[in-house]
């Protein structure tokens, strides 16, 4: 039976591979990302490349709103049900700034949008006994938990609050799959290595944005990256929660904190509740 997947930052890098890796192999694609016109590019794209029609939904992860009409959009032509989440989009701004809805942009949309997204879609992909996985970096090995400033805005410092949403990104998955109410569906976050993306180049400095393309310029083919989540989305049922090149993966050992994961888990419902 064909797959439904739902690919989050599906206009650039290693979410653009995702969708033209699945569309190829006929699955029914939804891309979420903010720009309307990059979405139909990547849309005319594979339509032309593989005759395949793959569905497109705009929604800027800075507007809780935006996400909600993306995500009531979906529970509604896909009531029956969804196989696959791929949480992908991302962000590093240089310059520290609020959303509309007044959350450290990072912290929104690199975490804060990945959780709205996975428990709301949850419905959905457990009538499947469906899979999220969450693309997380080993950057997430350089932060730390802090208590005090869990949404990381003392001291805004690009990486740092990166590094921060990366772990966020294993730390809830870990948290979910710890949960009898969440026991449907598994839940993994994959790190894609190095990879020649744009990721570096948006809203950074010129020096960021040299440094980037240099640190990146033997780094893997976004299309490299794609084997991991096609083998976590095929060959069903394994163990791990972390995954780099189709292998488990060693991660921070503090992202199994659990006092940890419920603080953080806990702020995160209590964030989102407006919307949900
Ligand atoms: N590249 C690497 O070396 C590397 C390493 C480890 C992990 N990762 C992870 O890989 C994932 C994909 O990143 P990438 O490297 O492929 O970068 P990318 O090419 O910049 O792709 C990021 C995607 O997220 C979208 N996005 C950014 N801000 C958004 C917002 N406010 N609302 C909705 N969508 C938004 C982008 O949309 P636009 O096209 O409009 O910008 C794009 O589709 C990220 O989770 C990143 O943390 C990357």
């Amino acid at each position: 039976m064909k797959k439904t997947i739902v690919i989050t930052g599906m206009t650039s890098g290693i979410g653009k591979a995702l969708a033209e890796h699945f569309a190829k192999k006929q699955e029914t694609v939804i891309g979420v990302a903010r720009s309307a016109h990059r979405l139909e590019d990547i849309k005319t794209m594979i339509k032309a490349k593989y005759n395949v029609e793959i569905q497109t939904i705009v929604a800027d992860f800075t507007s809780f709103d935006a996400m909600q009409k993306a995500i009531h959009q979906i529970k509604t032509e896909y009531a029956k049900g969804i196989d696959v989440l791929i949480n992908n989009a991302a962000t590093v701004p240089q310059k520290k700034r609020l959303t509309e809805d007044g959350f450290e942009w990072q912290y929104q949309v690199n975490h804060l949008a990945v959780a709205y997204f996975t428990l709301e879609l949850y419905p959905l992909l457990k009538v499947r006994n469906g899979y999220v996985i969450t693309t997380g970096s080993d950057a997430h090995t350089r932060a730390r938990f802090d208590v005090e400033d869990i949404e990381a805005v003392k001291r805004y410092q690009a990486f740092r609050s990166y590094c921060r949403t990366k772990l966020y990104n294993l730390m809830f998955n870990l948290a979910l799959s710890q949960k009898k109410e969440f026991s449907k569906v598994r839940f993994y976050t994959v790190h894609p290595g190095r990879v020649k993306t744009e990721i570096g180049t948006k809203d950074t400095s010129f020096i960021y944005k040299l440094f980037w393309r240099l640190f990146t310029r033997k780094g893997y083919d976004p299309n490299d990256t794609v084997d991991t989540y096609d083998f976590l989305v095929y060959q069903k049922n394994h163990p791990a929660p972390y995954f780099h090149l189709r292998k488990a993966h060693n991660y921070l050992i503090d992202a199994d904190d659990t006092h940890h994961q419920d603080l953080l888990y806990q702020k995160t419902l209590k964030d989102i509740a407006a919307w949900r």
